[in-house]
């Protein structure tokens, strides 16, 4: 049986992990945080799943939430991490982090941590975007430096960080080709577009769960790669699967590119 608190527990997603968790008899909820202000804390978690008694209450300490876990999965904003982080370092306990919008500054409390737990950092929990990340560079590859990339992200109006974490990390994977050497701004009105960039636009509306284009124009052609997320459960299942992999893991920084073992 593994036992998993969840962070962010009342939000979108935490909520829906909580939900996928029940799915999965082999898997126990061990500990339910929000943040202090919330009005829910201190009722039956139950709620947030629209269902039985869970008889675990919604907490704002991160102490309570975590004693009784063995992995932590935090769906809470970037606000959130230095707390849960230092909570999780005090206890020795496995963390999932995947909220977006991380500056370079949590970036680096999470290096740090990992030397003394495991951690995994996944902005985005979907075995479609790591395979798409293969597809761009092998594309970027073979079509060469006559074609220009272009990243589009399309996500739900609620969405606070921009670009995405994802496009952030689809431009990270292509400029591991040396010929890029900057994410491109918007245009000013008149520029031609400067060489070796990649351009990163984003659109922001209704419910969309998470659209990511890699657009490659060239002269005579132009090849478009999508990835559509349909569903939100799929990240919540992919918070399941990563947290399941990284129980018993010896202290370090992994990605999602290690729980999919997604080779080339
Ligand atoms: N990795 C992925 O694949 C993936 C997929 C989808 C979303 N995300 C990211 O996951 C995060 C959560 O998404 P969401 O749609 O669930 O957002 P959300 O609905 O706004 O939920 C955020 C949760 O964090 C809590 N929170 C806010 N500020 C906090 C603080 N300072 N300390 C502790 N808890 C705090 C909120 O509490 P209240 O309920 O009281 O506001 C809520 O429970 C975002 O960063 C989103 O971009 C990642």
């Amino acid at each position: 049986m593994l036992k998993i608190a969840v962070a962010g527990a009342t939000g979108r997603m935490g909520q829906l992990t909580l939900k996928e968790i029940t799915n999965h008899p082999e898997i126990e909820i061990a500990g339910v945080l929000t943040r202090p202000s919330n009005p829910l804390v201190g009722k039956d978690a139950g709620i947030l799943i629209g269902a039985q008694q869970l008889n675990l209450l919604i907490t704002d300490s991160p102490e309570i939430a975590f004693k009784d876990a063995q992995v932590i999965i935090d769906f809470s904003l970037p606000e959130g991490l230095e707390d849960h982080l230092s909570e999780a370092l005090s206890q020795e306990k496995p963390l999932v982090a995947c909220m977006t919008g991380l500056t370079s500054k949590h970036q680096a409390a999470l290096k740090e941590a990992s030397c003394h737990i495991p951690i995994l950092v996944a902005p985005n929990l979907s075995f479609g975007i790591a395979l798409l990340k293969k597809f761009i560079q092998v594309a970027s590859k073979a079509l060469g430096p006559s074609y220009d990339i272009s990243i589009l992200e399309m996500h739900h109006r609620q969405k606070a960080d921009a670009p995405s974490g994802t496009a952030l990390s689809l431009a990270e994977v292509l400029k591991e080709d040396k010929r890029f050497h900057e994410n491109h701004p918007p245009y000013p009105s008149k520029s031609p577009r400067p060489p070796h960039t990649i351009e990163c636009a984003v659109l922001r509306g209704g419910g969309v769960v998470g659209d990511h284009a890699i657009i490659f124009a060239g002269e005579k052609d132009m090849i478009t790669l999508t990835h559509r997320v349909l569903d939100r459960s799929l990240y919540a299942q992919g918070a399941i699967e990563a947290s399941r992999w990284l129980w018993g893991k010896a202290h370090g920084l992994y990605t999602i590119d290690d729980v999919l073992e997604v080779t080339s």
